[in-house]
């Protein structure tokens, strides 16, 4: 295992990113980590990025026990001033803070064959710079191993220590070859095993989930038909069987035929143990009138919750007569990303963000949380979904919000709205992947909105709904920049929505990105 130690760099995660595309495995953990409390000996450390200066007075502090681990170490930007820092090198502000592309000369020491081993089998190349202190004073034993036009000490390196650090990002991709010292650094120095497989992780996670629930314990776990959330039920289902008590909430406001669909995968063809609720008039009773977008969150929300819990109770009770134990863990397919985005060094919230799907519930359960994809970003999710046996349509779908076509529906949402918007989103997508184009976009939809709009059709004048399109291409939903669709297929889509689904008599294609937009319309 490699070792992260993040001090707040918007990149942390890429380095994680890189290491794991080696093969190798690594962990990030907040800078602040106790090296007396690690659950293992990492092979080799990495220090982040920081937005912080080193010389500030908040400024975050790795525990100097790092230092007498014995294992290699490569400090990135703020994690080579650290270094330096610590051994009594000097740290000063830039005359300009550096930010963009730089090229790098590097220094070859033929006589310090480790310090050489970072940049082997490299020339000078183009790095990437992002920074406004840089060392003005070399701390002793360190040798400079590259440098630039405005910095000195852009590289060094400590070949007894086995210290190394840059002041540049190898882990971003405007750096090119960064990979490459990335790699040159985990397995050329620290020598760190590529046995990261995700053949290896499932037997692995498999084993661990069995640990902890024991030979008798009971796991519930809402699914949704997305990827996460099968991928984490099968891998359930591989560990534990049917005491893995899967459910799948019809809340009325899926998409069209999504929740047989959703039970012929998850029931039938990957045989976990599934509980379909259909709870659609409920759902839909209570979302009458309603017509506040966070309103409409909350009913759903807590109608789940409602749904979700009575049906817990009903499974206890049914089990305990057969006598398995009780039901003590609920299932989460939380993602490293979301991990990531709460380990923090900063104060008392370092703790793991939850329950994003099912809020609450584990408040009133009394429920521990069990994770199996907290390790996992998403193509990694992605690449196990395809071992495990998942098809192709379902390891691609584009995420789909818990509150459903509910907030597709500008207004309020009936059946007859539900059925309109349905159909429009069906053709739609239906259209985007005979196109080929459904895995080039990252999320569309049909949003059905609340007025109506003149139109002719056939000699009579019409007063219909309008359907706005949209599409998205992103990769972390944060920001967002819509699809430019070619007009054949807009066209296609448009004639097939109109002339289709009766209430409609206009099509609209979004074109706002995110921001000022979102990405859902409520
Ligand atoms: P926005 O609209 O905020 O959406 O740009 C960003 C991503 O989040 C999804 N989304 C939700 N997912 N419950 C969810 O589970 C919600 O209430 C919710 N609202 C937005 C949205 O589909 C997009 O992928």
């Amino acid at each position: 295992t490699i070792l992260i130690l993040d001090f707040g760099s918007q990149y942390s995660h890429l380095i994680t990113r890189r290491i794991r595309e080696f093969g190798v495995y690594c962990e990030i953990l907040p800078c602040t980590q106790k090296i007396s409390d690690l659950h293992f000996h990492p092979k080799g450390i990495i220090l982040s990025g920081s937005p912080y200066s080193v010389y500030e007075q908040d400024a975050p502090r790795v525990d100097p026990a790092v230092f007498k681990l014995d294992v290699p170490i490569l400090g990135i930007c703020y994690g080579l001033q650290e270094i330096a820092f610590h051994h009594n090198g000097s740290i000063a502000p830039c005359d300009h803070s550096e930010y963009g592309h730089a090229w790098l000369s590097i220094l070859k020491h033929q006589d310090h064959p480790l310090v050489d081993k970072l940049f082997e089998n490299l020339g000078d190349l183009q790095v990437w710079m992002s920074h406004r202190d840089q060392i003005d004073k070399l701390p002793a034993g360190f040798r400079v191993v590259g440098k630039t036009l405005t910095s000195q000490y852009a590289a060094i390196a400590h070949e007894e220590k086995q210290i190394f650090g840059v002041q540049f990002h190898p882990e971003v991709t405007h750096t090119p070859l960064g990979k490459e010292i990335l790699r040159n650094f985990v397995i050329g120095i620290c020598q760190a095993q590529a046995n990261w497989t995700m053949e290896s992780f499932i037997d692995k996670e498999i084993a661990r989930i069995r640990q902890i629930v024991g030979p008798n314990g009971q796991v519930i776990g809402a699914v949704s038909g997305g990827v996460d959330s099968t991928v984490a039920a099968k891998l359930m289902k591989e560990a534990i069987g049917n005491r893995f008590h899967a459910i799948l909430v019809d809340n009325g406001v899926m998409r069209l035929n999504e929740c047989e669909t959703v039970k012929k995968q998850l029931g039938d063809h990957l045989g976990i143990n599934l509980r379909v609720l259909q709870a659609s008039a409920l759902f839909l009773n209570r979302l009458k009138d309603i017509t506040d977008p966070e309103k409409k969150r909350k009913i759903i929300g807590n109608t789940f919750i409602e749904v979700f819990e009575a049906e817990a109770t009903k499974i206890d009770q049914e089990t305990k007569e057969g006598n398995h134990g009780e039901i003590q863990y609920l299932l989460q397919g939380t993602l490293y990303p979301d991990v990531i985005e709460s380990v923090s060094f900063k104060g008392p919230s370092a703790t793991i963000k939850t329950h994003h799907n099912v809020g609450g519930l584990l408040e009133n359960m009394k429920l521990k949380l069990i994770e199996p994809l907290r390790e996992l970003f998403k193509d990694e999710v992605r690449e196990l979904a395809k071992i495990l046996g998942l098809d192709e349509e379902l390891i691609w779908r584009h995420p789909f919000p818990g509150p459903g076509i509910a907030i597709r529906i500008l207004g309020e949402v009936t059946h007859e709205q539900v059925a309109i918007a349905r159909a429009a989103d069906h053709i739609y997508i239906e259209e985007i992947k005979k196109a080929g184009l459904y895995r080039k976009i990252a999320q569309a939809y049909a949003a059905l909105l609340p007025v109506k709009a003149v139109g002719v059709m056939g000699d009579r004048r019409t007063y219909e709904q309008v359907i706005a399109l949209r599409a998205v291409e992103t990769t972390d939903f944060m920001t967002a920049d819509w699809y430019p669709f070619p007009y054949d297929i807009l066209k296609r889509i448009s004639n097939r929505i109109i002339n289709e689904i009766k209430g409609v008599n206009r099509v609209v294609y979004d074109i706002s990105s995110k921001p000022p937009a979102t990405i859902e319309w409520e």
